[in-house]
């Protein structure tokens, strides 16, 4: 059985101690616990983003990931304004009341712009109905400013991993850890509701370092989690070094440190990613009950929902955003949770810390 812990209080020992359960029956006290903090701070309403990938073009070259730019085996795209207000819109007449825009990273003027001004004619239809979170890399001050002043207001930058030294393992020289470090300040400063993330089982990893993550999260104060098991895709150097995995045991790892960020940070918002539908079509579920709140699936319809592979297997969804929805929503009200329909669900750490509750 579990050793006797003070859950609400978790020193780093605990934390590295729950990361190595495997048992059955103490892996199940640990979601049930996470669950329960869940109700507490958040409730057992899910929110759902819908996720537009704006563009599969990407300037950087991380060794795990399969829309690096050194990977020319990827049919690039980049989807037109038009298109993506369709999508928007879609969102929004669901009551969606928030979107996630995710691209590869770019810094050039011409994207900058197009971020920008998808964002006004987002903004120019829905006013302040729909929430906008972005994710599209390490930008500048003046840039994380002017797609804030045009209406995001919540961006996801994963960290990857908090560790220095297994950064520069899983990027090459050029991808500084410092400047990761300092866009995340940066988008504080420039107000946004602040999300990060890291990989989870990546060859290597420690189980010292994901605790380390955890703390991390806590120390910066972090409003909105997106995490989840690493996956090997076959084009990548991390991929091609190591090609066998062990969907049970990253999708129990995944699970677990969803757990854990619940206990440990309480009433942030934590995404239920695809990397976990990716290893088990129930995974998702498993991630609502160990205390994810958010789902993102992908609203988009169009001929290049094949193309923004992360990772090998990412499951492309054939059947159109309306029963992809539905399925989704019968799926969850199984579980005993309801989806917040015409309800943004900001952050409640970020409602606390600018101090809206
Ligand atoms: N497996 C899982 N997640 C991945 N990402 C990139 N490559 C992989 C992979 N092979 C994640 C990274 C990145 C996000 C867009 O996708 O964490 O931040
Ligand atoms: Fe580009 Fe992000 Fe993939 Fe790195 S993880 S190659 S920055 S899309």
């Amino acid at each position: 059985m579990i050793k006797t812990l003070n859950y609400d209080n978790l020193s780093r020992d605990d934390l590295i101690y729950l990361l190595q359960l495997e048992d059955q029956e103490d892996l199940k006290e640990l979601y049930s616990e996470a669950y329960k903090t869940k109700l507490k701070y958040v409730g057992n309403r899910v929110y759902f983003r819908g996720l537009i990938e704006i563009s599969n073009i990407c300037s950087k070259n991380c060794y795990y990931c399969g829309i690096r730019c050194g990977n020319s085996k990827v049919n690039r795209f980049i989807l037109d304004k038009q298109e993506i207000i369709r999508s928007a819109k879609w969102a929004w007449k669901h009551k969606y009341a928030s979107l996630a825009l995710q691209s590869g990273e770019r810094d050039d003027p011409e994207f900058v712009d197009f971020v920008e001004d998808i964002l006004l004619g987002i903004k120019e239809f829905s006013g302040d109905d729909l929430g906008v979170t972005l994710s599209c890399g390490e930008q500048t001050e003046e840039t994380y400013q002017r797609w804030r002043d045009a209406g995001a207001q919540r961006y996801l930058l994963r960290i990857e991993t908090s560790n220095r030294e297994f950064y520069k393992k899983l990027h090459p020289e050029d991808h500084l850890f410092d400047k990761r470090l300092e866009c995340l300040k940066l988008l504080r400063k420039t107000g946004y509701q602040v999300g990060t993330g890291v990989m989870i089982g990546l060859p290597d990893q420690k189980a010292e370092y994901l605790a380390d993550d955890l703390i991390f999260f806590k120390d910066w104060d972090i409003d909105m989690i997106g995490m989840g098991p690493w996956i090997p895709h076959k084009d990548t150097p991390l991929g091609e070094d190591h090609p066998e995995y062990d969907k049970e045991w990253l999708m129990s790892m995944g699970i677990k440190m969803i757990a854990l960020v619940r206990l440990f940070l309480k009433d942030v918002n934590i995404a239920a990613t695809t990397a976990l539908h990716a290893l088990d079509p129930k995974g998702r579920e498993k991630g609502l009950m160990a205390g994810a709140n958010v789902i993102m699936p992908v609203i988009t319809e169009n001929e290049h929902r094949g193309d923004y592979l992360l990772y090998d297997g990412k499951p492309v969804c054939d059947e159109s955003a309306e029963d992809f929805r539905l399925a989704l929503d019968k799926s969850i009200s199984s579980l005993g949770e309801s989806v917040a329909y015409g309800i943004q669900g900001n952050s409640r750490h970020w409602q606390k810390r600018v101090g809206k509750m």
